[in-house]
């Protein structure tokens, strides 16, 4: 089987990547990404001699690039998107383009070849927030800031494929992905390598929201299912059920870390910010899937992670991420009495 990966040089796709050509001695697969910010081909370092491996550095909004990466290939799975909340919140254009209009030129790229399935990655945070219950694929959508109402626009339009023209889409909805590899601004890496380098951790507002910490790996294995055993048309969630508050969470990794609790800043909050996501995974539970690491474990491993590989996060910790962290932060903590 040749596989489309789009999006593969971020933090899911590299790990799914690895994870995947590690299982299926006979595959090949085709890495298509654009290499924004958040792209990043160091994560594929232990593949990039692998003769199944190909990269190819282009837009998925690019129809002339897709038809070409596409050709030969069986199954599509679309990694490929801007993810970060609070970007989309600064800046949503780019959130539309990748998130909407980049799926429409794959699919079309896609149903043109006939591959056999394609797989849209979609997330928990199309179903909106939760105090009480857990979200089945059946729950109505209400995606409340612009990425995931761009992420929702995605998975609506994969799905009008499958109703309009029998094309075999599977979609997949995630819920936060912690591991190896991921980019700084979230939460989890943002708050480690702060606090690795006693900078103050900007906790938004409360710090009572909750979170579902599922491993990249566990979300990984759950794509792989999906490949070869998902049912087209139909909707996934992948969540481990690990829930665990903001600052819970952020207490855990300042013990781990043996840092103290005045790096924690309680900052101006998210605007919309979605209080709690939760997710009932038992329709991929049926298919056979089964998590293997528990929230603390899921976090914890994260952390050390990150203590184990300075040399991976510290360049990406100046430019660009520089530009963005002042942006974001320097109000807040300044009204916060953390400059
Ligand atoms: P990421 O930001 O780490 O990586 C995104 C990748 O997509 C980067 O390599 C980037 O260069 C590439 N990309 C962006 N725009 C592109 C374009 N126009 N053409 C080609 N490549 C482009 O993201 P991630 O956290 O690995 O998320 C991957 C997917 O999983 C996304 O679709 C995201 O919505 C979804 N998801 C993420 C999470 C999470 O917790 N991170 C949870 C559920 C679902
Ligand atoms: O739920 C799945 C989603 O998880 C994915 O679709 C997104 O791509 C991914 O980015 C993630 O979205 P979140 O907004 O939940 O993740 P983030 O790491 O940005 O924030 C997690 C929680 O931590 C959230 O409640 C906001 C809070 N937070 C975040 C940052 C960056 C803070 O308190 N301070 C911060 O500086």
């Amino acid at each position: 089987m040749r596989i489309l990966v789009t999006g593969g040089a971020g933090f899911i796709g590299s790990n799914f990547i690895k994870l995947y050509l590690a299982r299926h001695p006979d595959c090949e697969i085709v890495n298509l990404d654009k290499l924004t910010y958040a792209g990043n081909l160091e994560n594929l370092h232990d593949v990039e001699s692998d003769e199944r491996y190909r990269f190819v550095h282009g837009d998925i909004c690019d129809e002339a690039v897709v038809a070409t990466a596409m050709r030969g290939c069986d199954a599509v799975v679309n990694f490929a998107a801007e993810t970060h909340v609070d970007r989309s919140i600064g800046d949503p254009a780019g959130f539309l383009k990748t998130d909407v209009f980049g799926v429409h030129v794959l699919l079309e790229a896609a149903r043109a070849a006939d591959v056999s399935r394609f797989i849209q990655i979609s997330t928990d945070e199309v179903y909106g927030p939760t105090l009480d219950c857990a979200f089945t694929e059946e729950d109505r959508l209400n995606p409340r800031n612009p990425y995931s109402a761009s992420k929702a626009g995605g998975e609506l339009l994969a799905r009008s494929y499958f109703e309009t023209y029998d094309f075999p889409v599977i979609v997949s909805r995630g819920a936060n992905n912690v591991g190896p590899n991921q980019y700084p601004e979230k939460v989890i890496p943002l708050f480690t390598t702060n606090a690795i380098e006693d900078l103050p951790l900007p906790l938004y507002g409360d710090g009572l929201q909750e979170r579902d910490y599922t491993h990249v790996l566990d979300h990984c294995s759950g794509i792989e299912l999906l490949l070869a055993r998902g049912v087209p048309g139909e909707v996934y969630n992948v969540g481990a059920g690990n829930h665990m508050k903001n600052i819970e969470m952020t207490h855990l990794i300042l013990e781990e870390l043996g840092k103290p609790e005045t790096l924690i800043k309680h900052v101006r909050d998210r605007a919309g910010h979605d209080v709690r996501y939760a997710i009932d995974a038992t329709k991929l539970r049926r298919l056979g899937w089964e998590p293997e690491f528990g929230t603390k474990a899921a976090i914890l491993d994260t952390v050390r992670w990150y203590v184990a590989n300075e040399a991976w996060w510290k360049p990406l910790k100046s430019g660009e991420f520089r530009e963005y962290y002042e942006r974001q932060y320097r109000e807040r903590l300044d009204e916060a009495g953390a400059a």
